[in-house]
């Protein structure tokens, strides 16, 4: 086989050139393939025939030789339009040289008939034995939960990194006391609980599911002077550099240790291994103190490390360094990339060819929208613009989180980042350890954070998907600000008095309070259409929670007054893709306070059945209100008519033909006082008396069947109550 293959090689270089510059110049057509071929096949073939000019190629492509076969032929032209990247490498390799030969065999006007079938076969077969490439599988992440590792125990990792070394990655980080507190008890301020555990490392392929590997560092590893780790008074921050001359992994860690603020270096053999002392270096050159305001480690596509950091007191100032190349263990002098306001969390991702620094405000670990520069050169020590805020960080301060790190994702189909944000916040209950990692996506000219709650990704293919169980409102917990304020984030004041008190639902620290008639809205950006779900918990004096969808229709879900938290639900609210708005009213003077908000998308927009009129959907009128407080109606509410004569139901069906149909009306009839009987009018005829029976609850839906004539065309039909009672509850009319 491999004897075939070369004996092809001259012409079979000639021919792949010549259809490289073809696929250069027909865009829609081919480039792939032969990129692929070349990539996996011949880097000597490519060497060779870089030489030949492009008039060269271009008379070799016009020359095509005799076709010596036309059915080998065709069958090249056929699999020539295959991409690799819809295969495995493995599969692909024998394919591309079985189609080049025959590629060959085809163009050489000597080739043996015996020699033609065979080239035949052989590409057959290797077709036959493509494998499809994986493709993936999306696992989810759930914000606002803890995280366990793969046993089943929690994940105790914060202020670290993730780091991929060959096709793992591994995520090194803090664990502190605080988290396991936190963890036994959400709902308690946790005050100087951060004193260092131990830094274990979890790895993982597919950045969901992590497996605990080992605690490369403890409070008993040895550090300078005699002292250990456990003596520290601050271990934080801190990432890996792999160092190619001594194969060794280095851990940079910020600490503060025997009096002396600095970045501590430790080195392991494999990722996993248990870390020894390095060094101790107290003062990065150019930075005007001692030790690190906050850092991370950036690898760059190039697998160079760097120290992204801020001076340590003011943090006014934002530096990339090298490490030193030897060895690691030495920081080289500081580049400052950024001065200006004082920022922290400072950490570095590259998206499509730029390098953005971001950073958090200077919250005492809190919540902040992230601040970012982004290069202006392609050097990431080079110069950098000045600061934007993140889009997408404004609404509820990145997720509700100080910023961690960020991990690059190459996928065979895009490239996504992760933003891995701390909530470590204590002042706000907001706990220690607790991650949240959002997506980011450079769409138009600036990266875009996308805060989600629950979000699907496909680490082999680098998609992202909101999550089934994502809640699309921001900031819904009233988290976000770690103080009492007037004005809450995420929130547009619209009139009335509004703060945030203390004393959320379920123990948590905050709730939002609007009265003085007041309101607060939240505008959604985007929504998928489909099925959704309003919920709120909810305490204090009456008020209502609206939500307008994209094309300004309402629903309303009132909220009574009541002096417990009790919960609220507003569901079957169809809403069309697009913006929706959230809108939080007090009824009167008093105060109604609301918590844990929620819009969920409960099904996938499934169309209703055929023939099927829903009495809230127009041209359905309803004298009354669409209201969707009694469960079980189908759609996103029902007709609840006025109590008295003329508040009728009405709907507008089509019929193709003039014929007689079957209606099916669907109603719950829960008064006390009995029937509710009604004239079914049919183009405005009387077409007969209905007596609506009850149907003992309000929440109990039954379906009456009636037989009328239709006209061809439109036709309306009408429900007329005959008595002072009104209509029962119409939910839809189905048309057979
Ligand atoms: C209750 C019930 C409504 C119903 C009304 C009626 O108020 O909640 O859904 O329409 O009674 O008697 O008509
Ligand atoms: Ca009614």
């Amino acid at each position: 086989m491999e004897g075939d293959i070369l004996r092809y090689t001259t012409r079979v270089v000639s021919k792949y050139w010549k259809l490289a510059a073809a696929a250069l110049l027909s865009v829609s057509l081919a480039a792939p393939v032969w990129a692929g071929t070349a990539s996996a096949e011949a880097p000597a073939q490519q060497t060779s025939t870089a030489q030949t000019s492009t008039t060269e190629l271009q008379a070799q492509g016009a020359a095509a030789g005799p076709v010596a076969d036309r059915g080998l032929k065709y069958l090249v032209s056929e699999y020539e339009t295959r991409t690799p990247s819809k295969y495995t490498a493995g599969s692909w390799k024998p394919f591309a040289k079985a189609l080049r030969s025959a590629d060959a065999v085809a163009d050489d006007t000597s080739a043996t008939k015996p020699e033609v079938a065979e080239a035949k076969t052989a590409l057959m077969n290797a077709a036959g034995d493509l494998q499809a490439a994986d493709e993936g599988t999306f696992q989810t992440i759930t914000n606002n939960t803890f995280w366990n590792d793969t046993s089943g125990n929690p994940i105790y990792s914060q202020g670290g990194g993730v780091f991929k070394f060959g096709d793992t990655y591994y995520w090194y980080g803090v664990h502190y006391l605080g988290a396991e507190s936190y963890r036994a008890n959400p709902t308690r301020k946790y005050d100087g609980e951060v004193s260092f555990r131990s830094i274990p490392v979890y790895s993982s392929k597919d950045l969901v599911n992590w497996k605990f590997e080992n605690r490369v560092a403890t409070r008993s590893t040895p550090i300078q002077n005699g002292a250990t780790l456990g003596q520290a008074g601050w271990v934080g921050r801190l990432g890996i550099s792999y160092n190619e001359n001594t194969g060794k992994y280095v851990l940079a860690v910020q600490a503060y240790v025997g009096g002396g603020h600095g970045v501590l270096l430790l080195q392991g053999d494999s990722p996993t291994d248990t870390f020894d002392y390095g060094y101790f270096q107290t003062q990065i050159t150019n930075s005007p103190t001692t030790g690190t305001g906050d850092q991370t480690v950036f690898t760059d596509d190039d697998g160079k490390d760097y120290l992204i950091f801020s001076n340590r007191e003011g943090r006014s100032r934002g530096f990339v360094a090298k490490f030193r190349e030897s060895d690691s263990l030495r920081i080289e002098p500081g580049v400052e990339i950024r001065r200006g306001d004082g920022r922290e969390g400072n950490a570095m991702f590259k998206l499509d060819g730029k390098y953005y620094h971001a950073a958090s405000d200077l919250h005492g670990w809190n919540t902040s929208v992230n601040y970012v520069n982004e290069s202006t050169s392609s050097n990431v020590q080079g110069s950098y613009s000045s600061e934007y805020v993140f889009a997408g960080t404004e609404m509820d301060y990145s997720h509700v989180t100080q910023t961690g790190f960020f991990v690059t994702v190459k996928g065979t189909k895009q490239n996504t980042v992760i933003y891995a944000g701390d909530r470590w916040a204590d002042f706000a209950w907001n706990g220690i350890g607790y991650n949240q990692w959002v997506p980011i996506t450079k769409t138009g000219a600036r990266p875009q954070f996308h805060s989600v709650s629950q979000w699907q990704f496909n680490v082999t293919t680098g998609e992202w998907r909101v999550g089934p169980a994502n809640n699309y409102i921001l900031n819904p917990d009233i988290q976000a600000d770690r103080i009492i304020v007037s004005s809450v984030r995420g929130w547009r004041n619209l009139g009335g008095s509004v703060t945030n008190v203390n004393g959320g639902v379920n123990g948590s620290r905050f709730a939002l309070q609007v009265s003085n008639s007041g309101g607060v809205e939240q505008r959604i950006a985007s929504v998928p259409a489909g099925n959704y779900t309003l919920g709120l918990h909810a305490r204090g004096s009456a008020g209502q929670v609206v939500i307008t969808d994209a094309n300004g229709s309402q629903r309303t879900l009132n909220i009574p007054s009541s002096s417990g938290w009790a919960k609220r639900e507003l569901t079957g609210i169809q809403l069309p893709s697009g913006a929706a708005t959230v809108t939080v009213r007090a009824s009167g003077s008093g105060g109604v306070v609301v918590d844990q908000l929620s819009l969920v998308k409960t099904s996938p927009d499934t169309p209703p059945p055929p023939g099927r009129y829903e009495a809230e959907t127009a041209p359905a009128q309803c004298r009354g209100t669409i209201d969707s407080n009694q469960a079980g109606y189908s759609g996103s509410g029902f007709c609840n008519g006025d109590n008295a004569v003329g508040a009728f139901a009405e709907f507008t069906v089509n019929s193709e033909t003039a014929r007689t149909a079957t209606l099916g009306i669907r109603f719950a009839n829960g008064a006390t006082t009995g029937a509710r009987p009604a004239n079914l009018v049919v183009n405005g005829s009387t077409a007969g008396a209905l007596s609506f029976e009850s149907t003992g609850a309000w929440t109990t839906w039954t379906t009456k069947t009636v037989t009328v004539s239709l006209n061809a065309g439109s036709n309306t039909i009408r429900l007329d109550p005959t008595t002072a009672t009104g209509l029962p509850n119409v939910d839809y009319l189905d048309v057979g």
